[in-house]
């Protein structure tokens, strides 16, 4: 990993490159707490003990794979100044929460697209990216309570399907299975940090542009799926991203946002 060319090719300004942590996540967020003032700062990890997922599930951060995150002032992800301060806590759903999450997923199918040539890639809500029907990477936006914000991003890169946990062996791909090649991971993150870097621009002054590049990519439009809230169960056809990042579900009570929830089919 070449940190001084990400210094320098990036909107990055402080870098930690460990060979083992935790969950960068955590990483991020504790530096935040010891005051870090040099942002954006990107914490990466060759391997995670701790991997952390949404909805509290666990993270396989497998061997060679790519982990990281990004701390960010608020100020850097927060809309138009003359808007309210957004009132964020650490994994809440707000909307701007889901708006970052979302470029971040716009950020992460723009940079990985051209490695994969004809294979389809997008975006399934709130944040999974997908690459020919397996899950690529994932996504943790955190808000800490100071309103700095944390982007995790796991991404399956050179880590072999070989080594993949049973219960993940349908469900997840790698780079290295869809195009054969070992992928150089500093390539990978100037290309994403330089796309994470426009969406925030874009985020701050136009968010709805932002959804829309997000339901571009949406896989899950026209398509029936459930989304899980708490004890319910809503059903109902997908009717991609709103202006605002919501998931819009047509339901036999008509077309409704969602802000939160996870989807299970
Ligand atoms: C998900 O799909 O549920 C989100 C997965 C996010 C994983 C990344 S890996 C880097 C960062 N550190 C963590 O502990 N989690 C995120």
């Amino acid at each position: 990993m070449d940190i001084n060319r990400i210094l320098r090719e990036t909107f990055v300004v402080e870098a930690e490159h460990r060979e083992e942590l935790g969950s960068t996540n955590d990483r991020a967020a504790d530096r935040a707490k010891q005051g870090a003032s040099r942002l954006p700062l990107l914490v990466i990890a060759d391997r995670q003990t701790a991997g952390r997922g949404r909805g509290g599930n666990r993270w396989w951060t497998g061997s060679d794979s790519l982990a990281f995150s990004l701390l960010l002032e608020s100020a850097a992800v927060e809309g138009k100044k003359d808007t309210p301060r957004f009132t964020l806590r650490r994994q809440s759903n707000s909307r701007p929460n889901i708006l970052v999450g979302l470029g971040a997923g716009v950020a992460v199918v723009e940079s990985l697209k051209p490695l994969l040539g004809n294979e389809e890639i997008g975006i399934l809500w709130p944040n999974d990216v997908m690459a020919a029907g397996r899950k690529l990477a994932g996504i943790l936006v955190e808000v800490l309570t100071d309103c700095r914000t944390v982007i995790g991003i796991g991404i399956n890169t050179n880590n072999s399907m070989s080594d993949v946990p049973a219960e993940l062996l349908w469900i997840a791909t790698t780079l290295l299975e869809l195009t054969g090649k070992r992928q150089d991971h500093t390539e990978i993150l100037i290309a994403l940090l330089n796309r994470m870097e426009e969406q925030i621009t874009i985020l701050k002054r136009a968010p709805a542009e932002l959804a829309a590049r997000a339901d571009a990519l949406c896989l899950q439009r026209d398509k029936p799926i459930a989304l899980q809230q708490g004890r319910k169960t809503i059903a109902g056809l997908c009717r991609g991203i709103a202006p605002d990042g919501a998931l819009l579900l047509e339901t036999p009570n008509g077309l409704r946002s969602f802000y939160s929830g996870t989807i299970i089919r």
